[in-house]
């Protein structure tokens, strides 16, 4: 058996319940969540055959940084459920593999311990009611060596989650959350989601920390022509993980579109949900994308192998992704073309 197929099971056997069902779900009736994977092996592909495959380079940049493998780490919270180094492990493993990792507002690690990892990261910021709370947290995300910033614009308000038995808020210890946080200088409600956010946030994000601003939950090629007037240096095209708004379209079905939008402009386009295999990253590479983001498979790999299973994931799927170039007679990322495919 495939090892990445085995590791949700794996995950799910080693993991406290509730946390791997908080892991698992999407929200609401859950449509998006479970029809991520599906969307991206409709696709089919149309090789190209008597092509010289006998060197296959998956090497890029993402924002200027080099990474051996064109799959990222998508920000997760609850590292420190998963694996007791929480995200450092994470970013350790990352390391290893060549990759970049986004790190959660909500991270359980000090940023300053990320650093010692060597791993490139990007800190995901959620913008809250009290700014005063989301500068301190872009202030020190930037004095740890943050390469960028990630703006996930998807969750005005915190998709609803249908639980029944206990949910993951029973289980968690103090430090699983919030590490980068002084614990008397915030309350609940400055920490209520901004939802009054517009394409000006952008760059005051900017503005203020002097890095690259990506804006992530983005499903339409309208708003990704407007974060990218506003100044974003990426779009991740992402449903959340089917975790906000459910009936969201999928990401494979929303990519082409944004794609399109962002055609000629130098905004960076990335995407997650529901990648899972060497064919999938190379559908979403043809479709336009820089690299794709992995959110669970990286959980379930910290919770079962720790650092070294987040590598082998990441390493496997670019083995897989070689492989799959060589079949479609595509030497180099950038002979990864729209033509390729058919639906
Ligand atoms: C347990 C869990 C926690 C997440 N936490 C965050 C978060 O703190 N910030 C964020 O922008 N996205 C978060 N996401 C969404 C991921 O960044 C990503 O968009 C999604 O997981 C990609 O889909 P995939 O899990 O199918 O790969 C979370 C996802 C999961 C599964």
């Amino acid at each position: 058996m495939r090892w990445i197929d085995g590791l949700e099971a794996a995950a799910a056997e080693k993991l406290p319940e509730a946390v791997y069902r908080y892991f698992r779900q999407g929200s609401a009736g859950g449509i998006s969540a479970a029809e991520a994977t599906a969307a991206w092996s409709s696709y089919r592909l149309r090789p190209r055959v008597l092509t010289d495959v006998s060197t296959v380079d998956i090497s890029t940049t993402v924002l200027g940084t080099p990474v051996a493998v064109p799959v990222l780490v998508a920000p997760t919270t609850l590292q420190r459920q998963a694996d007791p180094g929480g995200e450092a492990a994470m970013a350790a493993g990352v390391a290893a593999a060549g990759s970049v990792l986004g790190v959660s507002s909500n991270a359980g690690t000090a940023f300053a311990d990320l650093g010692a990892t060597g791993a490139p990261w990007w800190l995901q910021i959620y913008v809250v009611k009290n700014r005063e709370v989301t500068l301190r947290m872009l202030d020190a995300a930037v004095a740890a060596g943050a390469r960028a910033v990630v703006l996930t614009a998807d969750t005005p308000v915190v998709g609803r989650k249908e639980d029944d038995g206990p949910t993951v808020w029973e289980v968690i210890r103090p430090g699983d959350l919030l590490a980068n946080l002084d614990p008397g200088e915030y309350t609940d409600a400055d920490l209520a989601k901004a939802d009054d956010l517009t394409p000006d946030v952008i760059g005051w994000l900017a503005e203020r920390t002097g890095l690259p601003v990506l804006v992530k939950g983005v499903l339409r090629g309208d708003d990704a022509k407007r974060c990218s007037e506003a100044g974003a240096a990426g779009v991740i095209v992402s449903n959340h993980g089917g975790r906000q708004l459910d009936g969201a379209i999928s990401t494979a079905q929303a990519l082409p579109e944004v794609a399109a939008a962002l055609a000629g402009t130098s905004t960076e386009l990335y995407i997650d949900g529901g990648i899972r295999r060497g064919e999938h990253v190379l559908t979403a590479l043809a479709l336009g994308a820089r690299a794709v983001l992995l959110g669970r498979p990286a959980l379930y790999a910290l919770s079962v192998g720790g650092a070294a299973g987040v590598t082998r994931l990441l390493t496997e799927l670019g083995a897989e992704l070689e492989h799959a170039m060589r079949l479609v007679g595509s030497p180099t990322l950038a002979d990864l073309t729209p033509d390729l495919l058919s639906r």
